[in-house]
């Protein structure tokens, strides 16, 4: 297919077409053009996106069924990446991680899977009724941070259970730290394994040579991306890319079919049209530059007293050698720790005193995203900021004591039930105090968002390690997911 059809975004211009030939409509949705939605609403954004909240419609095409204008713009997608297909997604990468896990994982079926993976992983696990065997990422202490799976604990996880068909992985993770998909994905090939990556944060690797390799370009069977976090689709567009060799495809198909909405947003898939088309026609040098600030923004904040910011040769502490992770480089983890501040501290100082948002924070460091849509003062402002919260001085806040205090999470691999067997049965409601030392089976996800890395899956033994981390991360102000009431932690009652 000739390069010059990259230009081109067939589902967007069939709606905009649709939209001005202002056919008359007694269909879905109500608001019929804009003509019935709030006035207030119509006034902040203006009528012209009213016009293009269109619904299934022979002009338009079918997300259920594509045969026109959808089908080409799926297909543009998969040339873009490399895919042998790629589907829209309009429930994020939450969404294309449930069905690709339905799609490839039987009941049962015993299932290798990194423990550092996203919680809809885990409900994509719950959904299927597959046996995950998990195994941990590795830690770089100098960093003070989890990293990603390793090659020799993946090979060594996949030579350990020879009856697991399918491994689940997911890279980058959200501090932009790859795994080393070009030797993992080819070692699991070779043992007959079908792998499947969430790669939520992943949807430009491959589209400059100087981000890591993405996982289609890895060989995945499947990787799942959230187009919305990191390049132009709207929030939840996502896209789900597929190899036919070891995926049934109509099964597949099939599956997102029944998991996705039967009412999607065309302004959504709109903007993954676009977004593709952006990316695929000019993304190198989109990227070019979000890297160049990125990268001068990490020196400039290394040079700022007590705080520093990891590149990719920082990935190599002495005890990873053979790690081998890579490193997107738009993503800047700034360590905060020597401030004497918290990262969570830090946040809430950026956001009140300079009105900068970051993208999430922890215990030691905040994590700022730069993508094609920042420009060189946007980071300007940041560096004026962090240099103005340095030179108040070395403040005597809880950051020191608190991520030393708090540590990494102790994430379990050793789980009595299935996530399906837990979620399944009756369940009782403790203080998280009440769990010390008896050994109690979680019965829900307990999750710290972002990243959303479950700190408890269904199933794992609440051990007093992770009760004491889970009370410490919320005295320090994490918000903890799947606690109920606030400190109650869903139990399987015996
Ligand atoms: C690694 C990872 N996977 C999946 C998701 C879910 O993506 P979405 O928000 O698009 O549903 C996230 C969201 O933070 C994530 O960090």
């Amino acid at each position: 297919m000739s390069a010059d059809r990259q230009f081109q975004t067939p589902l967007f211009d069939a709606m905009l077409s649709l939209a001005r030939s202002r056919k008359l409509s007694f269909h879905t949705p109500g608001h019929k053009s804009g003509k019935g939605i709030s006035t207030r609403f119509r006034k902040f954004v203006g009528p012209n996106i009213f016009s293009i909240d269109l619904t299934t419609l022979d002009e338009v095409d079918s997300l259920q069924k594509p045969r026109g204008v959808i089908k080409e713009a799926q297909q543009l997608a998969a040339d873009a990446y490399g895919s042998d297909a790629s589907f829209f997604l309009l429930n994020g990468s939450s969404g294309g991680n449930h069905a690709m896990i339905l799609a490839a994982c039987q009941p049962g079926e015993t299932v290798l899977v990194a423990r550092n993976v996203h919680q809809s992983v885990v409900t994509g696990l719950i959904l299927s009724g597959a046996r995950p065997i998990f195994f941990l990422p590795e830690v770089n202490f100098d960093l003070k941070l989890v990293m990603n799976v390793s090659f020799r604990a993946t090979k060594t996880a996949i030579d350990a259970n020879p009856t697991a068909r399918t491994l689940i992985l997911s890279s980058p993770n959200y501090y932009g730290i790859t795994a080393d998909l070009e030797r993992i994905i080819p070692y699991a090939h070779k043992k007959g394994m079908v792998v499947l990556v969430d790669e939520a944060h992943g949807p430009h690797l491959h589209f400059h040579p100087k981000l890591p390799c993405d996982a289609v370009d890895a060989g995945a069977d499947c990787s799942v991306q959230s187009t919305h976090k990191i390049i132009g689709g709207m929030t939840q567009a996502s896209m789900l890319h597929v190899k036919r060799r070891r995926i049934d495809m109509t099964h597949l198909a099939s599956v997102l079919r029944q998991m996705q909405t039967t009412s999607p947003s065309y302004i959504l898939m709109a903007s993954l049209d676009l977004a593709r088309m952006q990316m695929a026609t000019e993304g190198e040098k989109l990227l070019d530059k979000a890297i160049y600030l990125a990268e001068d923004a990490r020196r400039q904040i290394n040079g700022i007293p007590h705080l520093s910011c990891f590149g990719k040769t920082d990935l190599l502490g002495a005890d990873l050698k053979e790690a081998s992770f890579d490193l997107d480089v738009t993503k800047l983890t700034i360590s905060v720790e020597a401030l004497g501040l918290s990262g969570f501290e830090v946040s809430r100082i950026l956001n009140r005193d300079y009105q900068i948002q970051v993208e999430m924070s922890d215990p030691g460091n905040i994590l700022v995203i730069v993508s094609i849509g920042d420009r060189q003062d946007d980071l300007d402002c940041l560096i004026k900021a962090l240099q103005s919260i340095s030179k108040k001085g070395k403040l005597e806040g809880k950051g020191k004591k608190l991520s030393s205090e708090v540590g990494l999470p102790p994430l379990s691999e050793c789980a009595t039930l299935t996530p399906r067997e837990a979620f399944f049965k009756p369940k009782e409601y403790w203080p998280l105090e009440a769990c010390d030392g008896k050994l109690k089976l979680s019965a829900n996800m307990v999750t710290i968002y972002p990243p959303g890395i479950p700190a408890l899956i269904p199933g794992e033994p609440i051990t007093p390690e992770i009760g004491a981390y889970l009370k410490k991360m919320s005295m320090f102000g994490a918000i903890i997911d799947g606690l109920d009431g606030g400190n109650k932690i869903g139990i399987v009652r015996e």
